[in-house]
């Protein structure tokens, strides 16, 4: 154990939506411009940026998560605030031209208040920031409730808030388990709304729960994307695009593309440098800079993947790779597992239908667009997909057709705080990053001005 964090229950979560709460209705926050609010959010950011460092270590510790890519990562976070900040002063409604003789109508775009973020174990700060930075803009206050798996960097980051002169109370951590801590910030009445990153079952839950009080509801949830190839794809730029999307952060991530949907012309070459390239992958201790797989996060998830293997090659799909614990005295002890391949699977097997979180690709041959199509989109999640083709027409054609909230093309695994992201589906509802995503952490309020300055008719409508 290296260390602990209270276990926040009922009683805690409701001080602590009190104290946000009040930061909303009461505190100073509640009357700030845009403009002041941003310029407390570019502090924020400027301190995250020089912390970036710190709390990169202190999160790959936590979860595991590779210091090469928590680099990369926090010091992209900042960039979030800025971005936000940039836009907490324009954040407008409109004027509308009145039906009606002698009225003005205006609209204001207005915060929806008291915001509970809920974040899970595989990326706390980014997935955070997703909900954090928005909410911030828009002049909501948020209690934030992070894994608790993974509490540390977010309490760390949180830190920095008092440092960058934000108002008492607009941000407030509760750390916790889903049920007890998780569980009562949902149901809170002084909740406004709950954004919520995690599993499809807990996030079915949290709806349910948010339903009681009429909570809004944003759900980031699971995947099971497909990773498309055809068969004029740049195999090597394609071998890379796979190898990111299912063993980069040890397949830990809701846009994994654990489906690979290969056509049977470039089958075989494909599996052939997969495996070339899965071999040379260096597992290892994710605060060395050249470790590119770290274990994965703890040890339920550990038994998880190594069941849904089992599950795979009863199911009769081929492992063509990995599959098994890496038996070095330096890896053994950990919670490490080989990059994984099955061939020959079938797209109703559990392993290309139920979400492993884990690097285990399934690889699923294809033979026409249309069957492709089917089978890509025969799933209850819709995240995310890629597609692999140098054929411009065919590229845009099979993005239309695919039922997910991101398409990449000849690309897999890129994100930004100015491009939407979300899910379709039972991927959840919603959608975080650029603008869309104030629409998520504000509601509209409609003004109507008499002007004529007479009198009506009681009795008639408008
Ligand atoms: P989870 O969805 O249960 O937990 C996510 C967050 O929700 C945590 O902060 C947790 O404390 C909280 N929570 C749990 N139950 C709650 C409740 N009833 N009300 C309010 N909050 C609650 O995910 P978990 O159990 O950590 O992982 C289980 C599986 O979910 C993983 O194996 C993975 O397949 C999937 N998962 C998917 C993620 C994604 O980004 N798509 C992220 C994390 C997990
Ligand atoms: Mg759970």
């Amino acid at each position: 154990m290296w260390t602990t964090a209270p276990e926040a229950d009922e009683e805690d979560v409701d001080r602590a939506v009190r104290a946000v709460r009040a930061a909303f209705d009461e505190g100073p926050w509640g009357t700030m411009t845009g403009t002041e609010r941003a310029r407390l959010m570019r502090r924020l950011a400027d301190l995250l940026a020089e912390n970036a460092q710190e709390l990169a270590t202190v999160e790959s510790t936590d979860n595991g998560k590779l210091l090469r890519e928590m680099g990369g990562q926090l010091g992209a976070l900042a960039e979030w605030y800025y971005y936000f900040a940039g836009a907490a002063d324009k954040i407008q409604g409109e004027t509308i031209p009145s039906d009606k003789p002698n009225f003005f109508v205006y609209t204001r775009r207005e915060p929806i208040g008291v915001v509970g973020a809920i974040v899970p174990w595989n990326s706390p700060l980014l997935l955070l920031t997703f909900k954090l930075a928005p909410a911030l803009a828009a002049g909501c206050t948020v209690v934030v409730k992070p894994a608790e798996q993974t509490p540390a960097s977010i309490l760390e980051f949180a830190k920095l808030f008092e440092e960058a002169g934000f108002p008492p109370g607009v941000v407030n951590v509760i750390t916790g388990f889903g049920e007890e801590a998780g569980r009562p910030l949902v149901r809170h009445p002084g909740v406004d709304k709950v954004a919520f990153t995690g599993s499809t079952q807990t996030g079915i839950a949290v709806m349910k729960d948010a339903a009681d009080h009429l909570a809004k509801v944003s759900l980031e949830l699971g995947g099971k994307s497909p990773n498309i190839v055809f068969d004029d794809a740049d195999l090597e730029a394609t071998n890379n695009g796979v190898v990111s999307g299912i063993f980069a952060a040890t397949g830990q991530t809701c846009i994994a593309g654990s489906r690979l949907f290969v056509h049977e012309r470039a089958h075989d070459e494909l599996v052939e440098r997969l495996l070339e390239k899965a071999g040379t992958i260096k597992l290892g201790d994710p605060l060395e800079m050249e470790t590119e797989m770290g274990p994965v996060a703890f040890e339920e998830q550990l038994d998880k993947v190594q069941s849904y293997i089992e599950v795979g090659r009863q199911e009769g799909a081929e492992l063509v790779y990995g599959g098994k614990r890496p038996e070095t005295e330096q890896l053994k002890d950990g919670y490490f597992i080989e990059p994984t391949i099955f061939t020959r699977v079938n797209n109703d097997m559990r392993v290309a239908r139920e979400e492993i979180f884990g690097p285990v690709l399934s690889v699923i041959p294809f033979e026409s667009e249309e069957e492709l199509i089917k089978q890509a989109n025969d799933t209850s999640y819709g995240l995310a997909a890629g597609i692999w083709t140098r054929d411009i027409q065919k590229a845009h054609r099979v993005a239309h057709t695919l039922r997910a909230g991101t398409v990449w093309v000849n690309t897999y695994r890129t994100l930004s705080f100015n491009t939407p992201f979300g899910g379709y589906k039972m991927s959840g509802m919603g959608r975080e990053n650029g603008l869309e995503s104030l629409k998520d952490y504000t509601q509209v309020k409609s003004v109507w001005v008499e002007l004529s300055g007479q009198t009506r008719d009681p009795f008639k409508l408008g």
